[in-house]
C-alpha cells in the first residue's frame, strides 16, 4: 500500500527543482522558460527503465490508463473485453467508457482471474482480456497469456496493485500488450494521483500518447498550436509536479515492497498455524508486492467475526471481507451495461461471491509496529479456532 508512508524531503528536492529552473508545469514546449526541465518525460524513461520495457505514458490515473490502453485497441460497439469479477471498478469503467461491453469472470484460489472460467467466455467478439493482480499478487499469467494467445485475443494487465511486483522474474504489467499503473495515494508509489501505461510496441505507444493529449502528434516540424493528428482523443496528460513525485517514489519502490513483503511476512508467521487459517494460492514464481495478507477462513461467518475482533482490537480490515462493494462485480447493479451481458449480478459469479465472503484481508504498511503480528493472532484466535 504506502507510497505515501516515505513521502518526504526527496520528493519536495524534485518538485523545488521545478520552480527553480522556471517553473514550468506543463509536459511539453515552454522550452525557453524550463532550463531544460521535463520531469513528466524524465520520469516515463525511469519507469520504462525500470520495467525493461522501450515505451512507459504517464497518464492522470489507473482508471485513465485503462482507458487509454483500450483507445489503443480501437474498440467498437458490441466488443467485449473479459476481466475478472473481484477487481476496482476502475476497471469495468473503463471498458464501459471505451464502448465494449464489459464481461466479467470468476476468480480462484488466487484471487484472481480464474483461467478455466476464462476461456469459456471468449467469443468471436471478445477482443481483450484485462488480468487484474488484486492487492499484490500475480495472476496466473502464464495460463492466461496462453489462452488469450490460443484465442488471437489481446492480454492487458491492470497493475494498480502489482507495481514493483513480478512472476518469473519478468515485471507484473509487462507481461501483456500493454499494462496499466496506478500512483493514487493508497498505492506503494504515489504522486497523489496518477498512471502509467508500459508498451513493448511503438505503435501502440505513439497511438496512445496521442489520444491522450487530443490527438496532437507532437510533430517536432511545426509549434504545438499547428501540430498534426489523425484522430481525436482526450485529455489525460500528467502533470509536472506529479511527474517530479513519481521519479522520487520510484527510486524508493523496490524498498518499499521490500519492506512490504517482511512485515507481511511477519504477519503470517504470526498466524500461519492457526486452525482453519487457509493461505492465498500464489503462482510459482511470484514476487508479491505484498499489499495486503489476504487468507481465507471457513465460513463466512468466521471471517465476520475475525473482522470485527480485529476492529475491536484497534486494528483493521482491507477490502474483506467489509468493503467488497467496490470491489465485487456481483454488487454493481448500478452499471447497466454489466446487467445486460451477466443479467443478475447477485447470481452471476457465484464462486467469486463465495470465496470473498470467506476471505480476510489485513493491510500491510511499511513502518509497522512490531507488535502488530502478536496483536493480530490474539485478536483473532478465539475465533478461528
Ligand atoms: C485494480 C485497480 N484498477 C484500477 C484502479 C484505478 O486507479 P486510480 O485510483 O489511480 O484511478 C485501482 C485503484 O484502486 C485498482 O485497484
Amino acid at each position: 500500500m504506502p507510497g505515501f508512508e516515505v513521502i518526504g524531503a526527496e520528493e519536495q528536492t524534485e518538485i523545488n527543482d521545478i520552480f527553480a529552473r522556471g517553473g514550468v508545469l506543463f509536459r511539453h514546449g515552454f522550452d525557453a522558460l524550463r532550463n531544460d526541465c521535463y520531469k513528466v518525460r524524465e520520469f516515463e524513461a525511469a519507469f520504462a527503465a525500470y520495467m525493461g520495457v522501450p515505451h512507459a505514458l504517464a497518464v492522470t490515473s489507473g482508471t485513465a490508463a485503462l482507458r487509454v490502453a483500450l483507445a489503443v485497441l480501437d474498440l467498437q460497439p458490441g466488443d467485449e473485453v473479459i476481466t475478472q469479477s473481484f477487481t476496482f471498478v476502475a476497471t469495468a469503467e473503463a471498458i464501459i467508457e471505451a464502448r465494449a461491453v464489459p464481461v466479467c469472470c470468476e476468480v480462484d484460489a488466487t484471487l484472481n482471474m480464474d483461467p478455466d472460467d476464462l476461456e469459456p467466455r471468449i467469443t468471436p467478439r471478445t477482443k481483450a482480456v484485462i488480468a487484474v493482480h488484486m492487492l499484490g499478487t500475480p495472476a496466473r499469467l502464464r495460463e492466461i497469456s496462453e489462452i488469450c494467445r490460443r484465442r488471437n485475443v489481446v492480454l492487458l494487465e491492470d497493475a494498480a496493485w502489482g507495481c514493483g511486483g513480478s512472476l518469473d522474474a519478468r515485471p507484473l504489467g509487462t507481461w501483456g500488450r500493454m499494462g496499466t499503473f496506478s500512483f493514487d495515494f493508497a498505492k506503494t508509489m504515489t504522486t497523489g494521483e496518477g498512471g502509467m501505461i508500459v508498451f513493448g510496441d511503438r505503435g501502440d505507444y505513439e497511438r496512445a500518447a496521442a489520444w491522450h493529449d487530443h490527438g496532437h502528434e507532437n510533430n517536432p516540424t511545426v509549434p504545438r498550436w499547428e501540430d498534426t493528428r489523425s484522430g481525436s482523443g482526450f485529455n489525460y496528460r500528467m502533470t509536472e509536479l506529479q511527474g517530479a513525485v513519481g521519479l522520487a517514489q520510484l527510486r524508493k519502490l523496490d524498498e518499499v515492497v521490500r519492506r512490504q513483503r517482511t512485515n507481511r511476512d511477519a504477519i503470517w508467521r504470526a498466524i500461519h498455524d492457526l486452525p482453519g487459517v487457509i493461505a492465498r494460492a500464489v503462482p510459482v514464481g511470484s514476487v508479491e508486492t505484498a499489499d495486503a495478507l489476504v487468507f481465507e477462513t471457513s465460513s463466512p461467518e468466521v471471517a465476520r467475526e475475525a473482522r470485527n475482533q480485529l476492529v475491536a482490537a484497534g486494528l483493521s480490515t482491507k477490502i474483506l471481507p467489509e468493503a467488497v462493494t467496490w470491489h465485487f462485480a456481483g454488487t454493481w447493479s448500478h452499471m447497466p451495461e454489466l446487467v445486460a451481458h451477466h443479467g443478475d449480478l447477485s447470481i452471476a459469479f457465484p464462486a467469486t461471491a463465495q470465496r470473498l465472503a470467506r476471505c480476510v484481508s489485513l493491510p500491510v504498511v511499511v513502518n509497522m509496529d512490531e507488535a502488530v503480528p502478536a496483536r493480530v493472532r490474539t485478536a483473532i484466535e478465539s475465533v478461528l479456532i
